[in-house]
């Protein structure tokens, strides 16, 4: 029987979507290989045979500096393997010092799930909160992404093996996730529904958690958020804003398909001797 190897994502925005796309389409040169969300998996809209796959990839977006909790949810699921291979993606913002231990604890479960985690990535993507990146900007992670996916396909079709150093600085003062945590409890908390819902339901079905609910004429969420924002980007009224922390939201909303689809953005804004924000990438996108 052919090798197979399952992509398995979870995506808030898209980011992460567009990542395992390119990473699919890469691999396919190698071995046969098939994509699934983990939502999908999880309300069972799909058939998730494990037994199928020599070797599994999990995707997420770095979210307070650790994996979304519907990816451990999803681990936690899984039947104990026996020593198949496995790799781990990540995207997030950039490289912030603590996202160096963002892959540390996925790692760790699947390893006493017996999996060999033999490989990890982590592609910078565009923030999807709080600091919009200019769009060619944008469009030049979004290539360096496919670009590093190609490299990635082949480095993993001959098992090379990439780890990432989990940094103990960071590892020591984890107790920080707490207060993260409380931090995503408290996003969705501050959602607030404008007048100019139209009530069209797109928020609800975007959840991945079905978290959000339509009673007596009210678009209301629940206490099961992964702060992932898509409910807000998707909602073609933009009507699904904050209360306090308005500044996370972007007013002309979140698109990164539209990026990558957008021939006109050249990408290539950030060059070898680019100053402020945007230097943070350099080594990412001319080095590593
Ligand atoms: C709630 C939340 C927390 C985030 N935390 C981090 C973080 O700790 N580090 C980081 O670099 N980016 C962080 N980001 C940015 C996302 O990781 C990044 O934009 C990612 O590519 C989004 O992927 P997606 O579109 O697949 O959801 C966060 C985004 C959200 C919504």
């Amino acid at each position: 029987m052919p090798e197979t190897t399952a992509i398995v994502y979870f995506s808030g925005t898209g980011n992460t979507e567009a990542v395992a796309g390119f990473i699919e389409n890469s691999i396919k040169r190698y071995f046969n290989v098939e994509a699934f969300k983990i939502e999908d998996i999880t309300k069972r809209k799909v058939d998730f045979d494990f037994k199928k796959f020599h070797m599994i990839g999990i995707g997420y977006p770095i979210y307070g500096f650790n994996a979304p909790r519907i990816v451990f949810d999803f681990i936690e699921h899984l039947p104990v393997s026996k020593m198949i291979n496995a790799f781990v993606f990540s995207t997030c913002a950039g490289p912030l010092y603590f996202n160096d231990i963002a892959s540390y604890k996925v790692k760790r479960l699947l390893e006493s799930k017996g999996f060999n985690v033999f490989y990890e990535r982590q592609f910078y993507m565009p923030a999807n909160i709080a600091l919009k990146y200019n769009d060619e900007v944008s469009k030049q992670l979004c290539n360096a992404a496919a670009d590093k996916s190609k490299i990635m396909a082949e480095e993993i079709s001959n098992k090379l093996v990439r780890s990432r150093r989990d940094k103990i600085g960071p590892m020591l003062i984890s107790w920080l996730y707490a207060i993260e945590k409380r931090a995503w409890k408290m996003i969705p908390k501050d959602f607030l529904v404008l007048e100019t819902c139209t009530k069209c339901k797109k928020c609800i079905q975007a959840c991945p958690l079905d978290n959000i609910s339509l009673s007596q004429n009210k678009i209301s969420f629940g206490d099961n958020c992964l702060a992932c924002y898509r409910c807000v980007y998707s909602c073609p009224a933009r009507a699904i804003t904050a209360k306090k922390y308005k500044f996370a939201i972007f007013k002309d909303g979140y698109d990164i398909k539209q990026i990558i689809n957008n021939d006109n953005l050249k990408g290539n804004f950030i060059t070898e001797k680019t100053r402020g924000y945007y230097k943070i990438f350099r080594n990412y996108l001319f080095k590593e």
